[in-house]
């Protein structure tokens, strides 16, 4: 049976027609006062369950788990973490529908589909949908990242010119300090949690791609106390833009503000309610303003001290001169095309300078620090994956040799491999979320204008059809002559999304993540620490993260 156009229109409001209404009003006033009670409160449950059900109504003839009612699918999310989409996949198919609370998602888990919905479909299905602890941080929603439409658009050609390779390439010389200065920090059989050093060494180098700021996270202590010497590319030191002081409050909110955006059931009490009852959000969200040490609180205080310092930030490099702003980090670049024309002074308003340039942050420090950690993870426990990728960097040249953007791309294919298998196997971002702008068919169903539409890089990750065997971890399967990677559907592998809104920080954090990896090898290797748990696990808020991070032993090697 043909399923397409058999979208059902409904809304609550429909349900009663103004002639119920009327018999009602009169059945009611010739009625007792316990039976007009037990009326309307039945009454007042029939509107609760509509509030609650009505999103849900327009795709109910997709298939999908049954919901509980007001949390939806949340408990199964909660039990099993991101493999749930898997689990659900393989029972009910490419195309499914899953319920966040009261919010309704189609998931989209097959390669033909995710082509379907992210490129083949962009004009309706353009944007993203908003999640409930996104949605009243104006921080988080000023960026690319939630930008609809024309905005978007422009916003995205502006930003475009700062990715291209050319600018990439100019970065390292910049970077490479900071990760030696990292490295640095590392010792012959010391126990450290390896993905904390990560996201600092991580948070350090876009702070300085971000803002042409050092925020010293990965400062050795008694080398913080030593002067450090002013800026300049060619410097074997990261170079030293703002205060200290300020840089690292600045940090410690930015990873409060990270960390607590959660999409299960464990966020503050408004992003649950966000979930649950959306209506009700914003209400709670201003009464539980008022209430001292409410997360919510805490949250609000965060985003304020975050936009304050952002926009001191801004408004300080505003007053700069050009020359004196530097050229290439990323909030220069932003003001300087500002300048350029009215309708770019127009649309790059300070409070979406401030957003972009925080977005640069947020967006490149936990991704990439979780895939570099999942990488020194499970090349520990691969010895032979170990010892092919050594000799690969080992033959690079000298230790202190650096390599090029060319050479990046081109010396270190085994890299490359492993890099890909890496994020294969624990996909940072295992969901890519999307919104119809209008009604669209998907998959053979007509979708309402409106509907949640999130595409699943991390079902696909592990289908076997396109990964054989895919809970081993053989870098060998993205080896672009193998007959596994020839036979592959083009668009199985999507860690960074696809179509015209794919990852813009795609090629950006490529390069890091290598420049890292070469720096890392050449020097030491690492096993598992008997501290860390096993299997690992992960905690799902708005990327994937390590529940009690990756616990290594660092090992010199001698050559
Ligand atoms: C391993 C590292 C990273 C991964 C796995 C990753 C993944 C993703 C994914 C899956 C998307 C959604 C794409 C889509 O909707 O089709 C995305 C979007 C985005 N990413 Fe990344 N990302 C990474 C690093 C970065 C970095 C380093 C930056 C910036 C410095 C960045 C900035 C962005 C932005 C701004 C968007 C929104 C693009 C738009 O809507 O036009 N990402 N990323």
């Amino acid at each position: 049976m043909s399923r397409a156009g058999k979208q059902v229109e409904w809304s609550g409001a429909e349900m009663i027609s103004s002639e119920m209404m009327g018999r009602l009003a009169e059945a009611l006033l010739s009625s007792s006062p316990s039976a007009i009670f037990f009326t309307v409160a039945a009454l007042a449950a029939g509107v609760v369950a509509a509030y609650l059900y009505a999103p849900a109504w327009g795709l109910r003839r997709l298939p999908g788990p049954a919901a509980y009612p007001l949390i939806g699918h949340l408990p199964l999310l909660s039990k099993h973490g991101p493999e749930v989409f898997s689990i659900l996949a393989e029972r009910y198919g490419p195309i499914y529908r899953f319920q966040m609370g009261r919010q309704p998602l189609v998931v989209v888990a097959s390669p033909e589909l995710c082509r379907e919905v992210g490129i083949k479909k962009f004009k309706s299905i353009g944007n993203r949908s908003i999640p409930s602890p996104v949605r009243c941080s104006t921080i988080h929603r000023k960026g690319l990242f939630f930008t609809k439409g024309s905005r978007w658009q422009s916003m995205r050609s502006v930003l475009t010119s700062i990715y291209q390779p050319s600018h990439l390439a100019s970065l390292i010389p910049d970077i490479q300090p900071y990760i030696k200065r990292a490295g640095g920090l590392l010792r012959h059989g010391e126990e450290i949690t390896f993905s904390d050093l990560s996201l600092k060494l991580f948070t350090d180098t876009i702070g300085q791609v971000a803002f042409g700021v050092d925020f010293g996270l990965t400062k050795d202590k008694d080398a913080a106390a030593a002067t450090v010497p002013p800026s300049s590319a060619s410097s074997s030191s990261p170079p030293q833009a703002h205060p200290p002081a300020a840089a690292a409050d600045f940090i410690q909110e930015h990873f409060y503000a990270t960390t607590q955006l959660k999409m299960d059931l464990s966020g503050s009490l408004s992003i649950i309610l966000g979930m649950l009852v959306p209506l009700l959000q914003e209400p709670a969200r201003r009464l539980l303003l008022c209430v001292p040490g409410s997360a919510d609180r805490r949250m609000e205080d965060t985003n304020m001290a975050l936009r304050r310092m952002l926009d001191g930030i801004v408004a300080e490099r505003t007053t700069q001169a050009e020359s004196d702003r530097g050229k290439k980090n990323f909030l220069s670049v932003l003001l300087n095309a500002k300048e350029s024309t009215e309708d770019l002074r127009k649309l790059l308003a300070p409070d979406y300078v401030s957003a972009l340039t925080y977005e640069h942050l947020l967006a490149g420090s936990a991704t990439t620090s979780f895939t570099m950690s999942s990488l020194v993870y499970l090349v520990a426990a691969h010895p032979e994956v170990e010892q092919r990728l050594l000799r690969e960097i080992d033959d690079f040249g000298h230790k202190d040799r650096v390599p090029s953007a060319e050479e990046l791309h081109n010396s270190f294919p085994y890299l490359e491999q492993v890099l890909k298998e890496t994020m294969r196997f624990f996909t940072v971002s295992p969901l890519i979320a999307r919104e119809a702008g209008e009604d669209v068919e998907v998959g053979g169903y007509v979708l309402p204008k409106g509907t949640w539409l999130w595409m699943a890089p991390g079902v696909l990750a592990k289908d076997p059809k396109q990964f054989p065997d895919p809970h081993v971890f053989r870098p060998e399967r993205f080896d672009p002559e193998s007959e596994e990677c020839k036979k592959r559907h083009p668009y199985a592998f999507i860690p960074f999304g696809l179509g015209p809104r794919v990852c813009i920080g795609q090629k950006f954090s490529v390069q890091q993540l290598k420049l890292v990896a070469i720096h890392l090898y050449r020097h030491y290797i690492f096993r598992h620490s008997s501290k860390m748990e096993t299997p690992l696990e992960f905690q799902f808020s708005i990327v994937v993260n390590f529940t009690h991070g990756v616990k290594l032993q660092v090992i010199e090697r001698n050559i």
